[in-house]
């Protein structure tokens, strides 16, 4: 299933992440695409929040997973710095992947020979007010709605 939503704050996509995370389940992979400043961390923001995640979460900029306990355990994973031909297995990225927590992924793509079949798909992109977000995966569920209407 496929949906798309436009968002024109910050805020509305952080709403939107909330709204997404009431359809994973233990071991689900999200993977997020979309250029720098897409808002691929603000919508990850708004599902680790969602997830009870209390700390803050920022762009990590050195490190490629950080570890949030909310409700799950969250991976909060940046690929940017990795190319299709690293060695995902010695960062140990595949067993974050395999594993009960949540993975939210950017720029996933860079590691899609190791994304499972079931990973949800968010493609955001810059629109003249806001942003393009489209919401895709075999389990995704039409109904997906943030709280507040968008
Ligand atoms: N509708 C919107 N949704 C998300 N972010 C928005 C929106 N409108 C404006 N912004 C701003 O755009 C920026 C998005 O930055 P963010 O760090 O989330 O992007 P990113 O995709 O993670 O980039 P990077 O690839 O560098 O990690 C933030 O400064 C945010 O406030
Ligand atoms: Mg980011």
């Amino acid at each position: 299933m496929r949906v798309v939503f436009h968002t024109s704050s910050a805020a509305e996509t952080i709403e939107l992440g909330r709204a997404l995370c009431l359809q994973l389940k233990p071991g689900d992979v999200v993977a997020f695409h979309g250029e720098l400043g897409a808002g691929k961390t603000t919508m990850i923001k708004g599902v680790a929040a969602g997830l009870g995640v209390a700390d803050v979460v920022k762009s990590p900029s050195f490190v490629i997973v950080t570890e949030y306990a909310g409700r799950l355990p969250v991976y909060h994973i940046d690929l940017y710095r990795l190319s299709e031909s690293s060695d995902f297995g010695a960062i140990g990225l595949d067993s974050y992947i395999e594993g009960e927590g949540i993975c939210l992924i950017e720029w996933a793509e860079r590691a899609e020979k190791i994304l499972p079949a079931s990973a949800v798909r968010v493609r955001m992109s810059v629109e003249e007010e806001g942003r393009r977000i489209e919401v895709s995966g075999p389990n995704v569920d039409r109904n997906v709605q943030p709280a507040r209407g968008l």
